[in-house]
Parts: C-alpha cells; sequence; structure tokens
C-alpha cells in the first residue's frame, strides 16, 4: 500500500509537470522567484527627465571634458594626419613588440583579403572579392604611412573600417608589419645585415 500511493503520488506530479501548465496564456507577470536585477530604475535614450533643468535625460559632454578612452595628444598618433594632409613615418617606436603585435592583427584582421603575405590573395578572392590590391607594388610602397593609417581607420570603398576594432596603437602596428612584408617581397642581400645573411642560406 505504501508503495501504491508513492508511485500514485509520483505518477501525479509526472503529469502534472509535463502537461500540466504547457501552453496556457496568462496576462499575468511570471512568478520570480529570483527577481535579481530584472527591473531597475533608469533612463532610456532621449528620454525626458525633470531631474536636470532643461528636461532631458541625456547629458552633454561637460565642457573641457573628452570620452574615455579618446583623448590623446597627439594629433598625428590617432588620425595619421598633420595639418590635414596624410603624414609619414612613425609615431611611436618600432621595435619587435610591436612587429609581434602587428603580426598578430595583421593575420587577424587583414590577412583573409589581402593574404598572409600582402598579395591580395587571401580566402575572400575564392568567394568573389576579387577586388584586394597587392601590397607589393610602387604605389602601395610610396604610400604614406599616414594614408594607410586613414585607410585602416576609416575604409576604402570595399574595404569595411577597422577604426573600432583596432586601437590607435594596434594601427601602428599593422602598418609596421605590413612594410616589412612589403620589404620582404623587394628587398636586395644589401638589405640584410652581413652577419644575418648566413641564415639566408645563400
Ligand atoms: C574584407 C576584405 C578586406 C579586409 C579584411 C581588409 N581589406 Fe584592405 N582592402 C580591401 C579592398 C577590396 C581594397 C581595395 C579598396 C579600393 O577599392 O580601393 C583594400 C585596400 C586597402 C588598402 C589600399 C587603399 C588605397 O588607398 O588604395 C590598404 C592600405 C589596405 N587595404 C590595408 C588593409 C589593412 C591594414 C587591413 C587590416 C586591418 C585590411 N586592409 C583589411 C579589402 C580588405
Amino acid at each position: 500500500m505504501r508503495y501504491f500511493i508513492a508511485i500514485l503520488i509520483f505518477l501525479v506530479i509526472a503529469t502534472f509537470s509535463i502537461t500540466g501548465f504547457r501552453g496556457s496564456r496568462s496576462s499575468k507577470p511570471p512568478l520570480e522567484m529570483f527577481p535579481d536585477m530584472d527591473r531597475q530604475f533608469k533612463y532610456k535614450p532621449q528620454a525626458e527627465s525633470n531631474l536636470f533643468p532643461d528636461g532631458r535625460a541625456d547629458r552633454p559632454q561637460a565642457p573641457g571634458t573628452v570620452s574615455f578612452g579618446s583623448f590623446h595628444e597627439d594629433e598625428y598618433f590617432v588620425t595619421g594626419l598633420v595639418d590635414g594632409d596624410f603624414g609619414d613615418g612613425f609615431p611611436i617606436a618600432v621595435d619587435g613588440d610591436l612587429m609581434k603585435l602587428g603580426q598578430e592583427k595583421f593575420n587577424i584582421f587583414c590577412s583573409v583579403c589581402h593574404g598572409a603575405s600582402g598579395d591580395g590573395n587571401g580566402i575572400t578572392k575564392k568567394y568573389g572579392m576579387v577586388a584586394t590590391p597587392t601590397y607589393h607594388n610602387q604605389r602601395f610602397r610610396n604610400m604614406s604611412d599616414g594614408e594607410i593609417f586613414n585607410t585602416i581607420t576609416n575604409g576604402k570603398n570595399n574595404m569595411l573600417p577597422y577604426g573600432a576594432k583596432l586601437r590607435p596603437g594596434e594601427r601602428w602596428a599593422v602598418i609596421a608589419y605590413l612594410r616589412a612584408l612589403q620589404r620582404a617581397q623587394n628587398s636586395r642581400l644589401s638589405d640584410v645585415p652581413s652577419e644575418n645573411r648566413e641564415d639566408l642560406g645563400l
């Protein structure tokens, strides 16, 4: 008898839990055991507020401040421009660490289209992105660093901007690596320091 009651209770619970409340609609808010922080006071964008004299919840930037992460004294470092024209040269020291960073970011963000060696034959060519140029021609070798910085930041024609994905320092690192790729495809033996020439196996 005891078993019978236990099994009966189990069956009743099982039947109700499987079929019981399925699909039934209710206009009442669901039961919340743990509301966490689902509902809280907040302003929605562009909402009104009577806390501020002008009635707006959105606050204008306080005079003399810049938004977090956007301040840099060096205009060239963040724009690639010097007095409105593309500048040339690196605003930060180019060393092994920067090159490593540039290589990593280039392989993540650029090589899909421009190819690991910068020859324009990335994987996307197979899928119809045929307009990707090679970096290994005179126009690209002569292109100023500032212009490349600007292309990475703002994109160009079919190329999307990477300003939001790469921070300014990372963009300069990518340019340093891009320059290394160019030199790797267009150099003379005299460019290699004499003590490293043996490494080439020549
Ligand atoms: C989705 C594919 C794609 C990716 C990813 C991409 N590019 Fe490009 N890139 C292009 C195409 C296509 C062009 C040619 C744009 C045009 O029509 O001038 C181009 C052009 C360029 C140019 C030359 C612009 C000029 O003035 O002619 C540079 C420099 C360049 N890319 C650098 C980069 C760098 C650096 C990255 C990585 C941060 C990158 N690209 C990522 C497709 C891509």
